[in-house]
């Protein structure tokens, strides 16, 4: 009986926290989903200050830096511990000039910069992490010149209350730094962030298992919790992170994981792991279109260094790039959702509507949508953001249109 008791006064006051967050403002710390590369997928824990410059550079150069994606997020296996004053440290042999000296590099280059830590004792690959040290670590990535924090919660208790606190705690620490610092909350969707993580003081919360170079791990699953260990490829995330659109919005995103775009299989990359062996053009190109139906936050994998033209077309298409980052910051619902067809529509700043069409099945089909039924009528036009040609819509017709398999077009209509 005191159990139950206990149990349903924790659910209320969680009922009562995620209400009030509603109408709490938390900074216009991400006012748009944030955009960069992020090192985990493709080096792991094989990071150092040589290749993050170059990452830089080649964000610079190819004109992804000004396409919007101007952040650099350093994940996992920066750190060397700590010195005999507790401060945190940069592995000396991976940073030898330090990390300030590599933040004020990447700020050189116009561009903000991302660090990690874990709300635990050590992080998920096991090297120094934050619980018991949240101000001071929190000064030391301030005293950097750090704009982000991604927040893991490896090692750390499974119930629903110490998740929120420890996030909580990081948020103040962050908050007395001195400097605006971004809060990615990282626990995977497994106690429902999107009811708690804004209100706790974060801009963006991971809502599924960690994300591999692959298209489905083959069934589907009710809850992110069942994702882990089995390989969470583009559909399986998808398809949790399409039903949370009512908790999307401006400075507090619905986070999928990274982008995998260009990674075609790399081997020994985290992110080939479970299954990751890689996925088609056509799928990457779905992943991109997909993640910004859902106003996601767009994180880069691939060596930007070395991009082939089809991942450079992927991720440098300004259109599609503007539909994940529309000033409205709504997430498209998705109206539609059977054995072939996935449809999503967004509604945009300017009155336009975003109407995103996949085929999930095995094989190429011919839609017949009523786009009535999706709340769009009268004549119109809409423009292909992939092939970039524009068509007339009577939306009193049908909308007719072929698409490949695993294949997403994108229409903006207006
Ligand atoms: C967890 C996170 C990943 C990555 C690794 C680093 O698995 O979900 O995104 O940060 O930890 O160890």
């Amino acid at each position: 009986m005191k159990k139950l008791t206990s149990t349903t006064l924790f659910f209320l006051g969680l009922l009562f926290y995620a209400m009030n967050s509603m109408s709490q403002t938390n900074g216009n710390l991400a006012p748009r989903p944030p955009m960069g590369f992020m090192t985990w997928n493709y080096f792991g824990v094989n990071i150092n200050e040589q290749d993050i410059k170059t990452l830089a550079d080649a964000m610079f150069e190819s004109g992804l830096r000004d396409l919007g994606f101007n952040y650099i997020f350093i994940d996992d296996g920066w750190q060397g511990g700590r010195d005999n004053k507790n401060n945190m440290i940069a592995d000396p042999q991976k940073f030898p000039s330090g990390m300030k000296a590599l933040v004020d590099y990447v700020h050189s280059k116009g561009m903000k910069i991302g660090i990690y830590s874990d709300a635990a004792q050590l992080t998920c690959a096991g090297y120094t992490a934050s619980l018991g040290f949240e101000e001071q670590d929190a000064k030391t990535f301030a005293k950097w010149g750090f704009d982000y924090l991604k927040y893991d919660y490896c090692g750390a208790p499974s119930d629903w209350q110490t998740a929120i606190h420890r996030y909580e705690k990081m948020a103040n620490a962050l908050r007395n730094s001195g400097r605006d610092i971004v809060l990615g909350v990282c626990e995977w969707g497994d106690r429902q962030p999107w009811l708690w993580a804004k209100k706790a003081g974060g801009q963006l919360w991971r809502t599924t298992a960690d994300v591999r170079d692959k298209w489905y791990s083959g069934s589907k699953v009710n809850k992110p919790s069942e994702l882990h260990g089995r390989g969470a490829g583009i559909l399986d995330i998808l398809n949790l992170n399409a039903e949370l659109s009512a908790y999307a919005g401006i400075n507090g995103w619905n986070d999928p994981d990274m982008l995998v775009v260009g990674l075609y299989g790399k081997k020994g990359a985290p992110s080939s792991d479970l299954g990751g062996k890689g996925c088609t053009d056509t799928e990457y190109q779905s992943q991109m279109s997909l993640w910004c139906l859902m106003a996601a936050p767009l994180m880069i994998t691939c060596d930007v260094r070395n991009m082939n033209d089809a991942t450079k077309g992927i991720l440098t298409n300004k259109e599609i790039i503007a539909i994940d980052q529309d000033p409205l910051g709504k997430q498209a619902v998705r109206i539609i959702n059977d054995d072939v067809w996935q449809v999503f529509v967004k509604p945009l700043a300017n009155g336009d509507t975003a109407l995103g069409i996949l085929n999930i099945s095995n094989k190429e089909q011919t839609s017949n949508i009523n786009l009535n039924s999706l709340g769009i009528t009268g004549l119109k036009k809409a423009k292909d953001l992939w092939s970039k040609k524009t068509i007339k819509l009577d939306t009193k017709n049908n909308f007719k249109v072929k698409v490949a398999s695993h294949e997403t077009k994108v229409y903006r209509i207006n």
